[in-house]
């Protein structure tokens, strides 16, 4: 199972809500998806759904059309459920139209697995306008698992739960996707990120990050996941877009010497970031012995949001490692140089 944008971009009259985006997706799964307000992430999901219909570029589910591959389990941000109905009466309604073919029995044992697996045993007969936000969130949640669909995707699901149902959403999550199914979840929550196999980070529309959780500090220059939000302003989203586009090979392979240098030859972002100097984690020992020939110290670059366009910035560094001379990589860069010295 795979789910793959390519080149998708979505514009609605002069703006530009999504660009450039290129991702894949398989089962197991669980992808965080993070930006400030307005960043395009339910713009994203929607495109993911095949609700909305991208301005360029394709979005398949295992090969085909996303429209034509089957349902995918959708919970979205604004979410609309009969009041009226008691959570276990409108699970049981979903259920019935869900899975017409099961038995009554098989539906009542599937709705009632689901109500545990959210947490909701003690508010099953409850009307659901009488329940809280984030109990009401939980029984979109609860109706999409009916189902079990291989690809569920779910825009804030724990916008207004408290931290420790928040948590347990998350490890929930997490046993959905590792189940074998493709899970997204689009969040300004960060504290249970950690459970990603992978984080997605959009700013003004444009893809800055899609890597391992874990990876995300040292990229942005920061020591924890929740530094990299006062990261972003320091460039333009376009230079961290470009930063992602440039450095994302190179971050599986390299190590953070080896991927810095490529990016200081782009003139782009480093990584680590300058911001980590001075920080001693414990256990961190990758500044010990790979940072030879770093020249940062005297950089005047720091607090500068704009990309270089001096000529010297694209001069290859001295011991220029052999994975960076990678024949798809310097033609990445070739065309970067050829470009920038268009431009000016
Ligand atoms: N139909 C539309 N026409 C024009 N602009 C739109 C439309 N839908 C969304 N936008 C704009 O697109 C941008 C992205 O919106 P989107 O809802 O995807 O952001 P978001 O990252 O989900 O934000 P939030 O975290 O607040 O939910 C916003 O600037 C929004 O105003
Ligand atoms: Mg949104």
């Amino acid at each position: 199972m795979a789910l793959e944008l390519s080149g998708v971009a979505v514009t609605a009259g002069r703006a530009t809500l999504l660009q450039g985006l290129d991702l894949s997706l398989g089962p197991g799964q669980l992808v965080g998806l993070i930006g400030p307000s307005g960043a395009g992430k339910s713009t994203l999901i929607k495109v993911l759904l095949g609700i909305r219909e991208p301005s360029s570029g394709t979005v398949r589910l295992n090969g085909q059309p996303v429209q034509q591959a089957g349902p995918v389990g959708y919970v979205p941000q604004d979410d609309a459920l009969h009041g009226s109905l008691r959570v276990q009466e409108a699970l049981l309604f979903a259920a019935e139209l869900r899975m017409p073919t099961w038995t009554d029995a098989a539906r009542r044992s599937r709705v009632e697995q689901v109500i545990q697996q959210v947490g909701l045993e003690e508010r099953q007969k409850v009307a659901i306008h009488r329940l809280s936000g984030g109990q009401r969130k939980r029984v979109s949640v609860a109706m999409e698992l009916l189902t079990s669909p291989p690809v569920l995707i779910l825009d804030e699901p724990t916008s207004g739960l408290d931290p420790g149902m928040e948590a347990k959403m998350m490890e929930l999550f997490q046993a959905v996707a590792q189940a074998g199914r493709i899970v997204l979840v689009s969040t300004h929550a960060m504290q249970s990120l950690d459970r990603c196999s992978r984080l997605l980070i959009l700013m003004q529309g444009r893809m800055i990050f899609g890597a391992a959780p874990d990876q995300a500090p040292d990229w942005f220059g920061t020591r924890s996941l929740n530094g990299i939000f006062d990261q972003l302003p320091t460039q333009r989203p376009e230079t961290w877009a470009q930063k992602w586009a440039t450095g994302r090979t190179l971050l599986a392979q390299s190590t953070p010497v080896q991927l810095s240098a490529h990016l200081r030859v782009a003139g782009l972002p480093e990584h680590p970031s300058d911001t980590r100097q001075g920080d001693t984690r414990q256990g961190d020992t990758r500044q010990s012995d790979t940072r030879q020939g770093d020249t940062r110290q005297g950089d005047t670059r720091q607090g500068d949001t704009s990309t270089p366009s001096s000529a010297d910035s694209l001069k290859p560094p001295k011991n220029l490692h052999p994975a960076l001379r990678d024949p798809a990589l310097q033609k990445q860069l070739e065309e970067l140089k050829a470009a920038r010295e268009k431009k000016g």
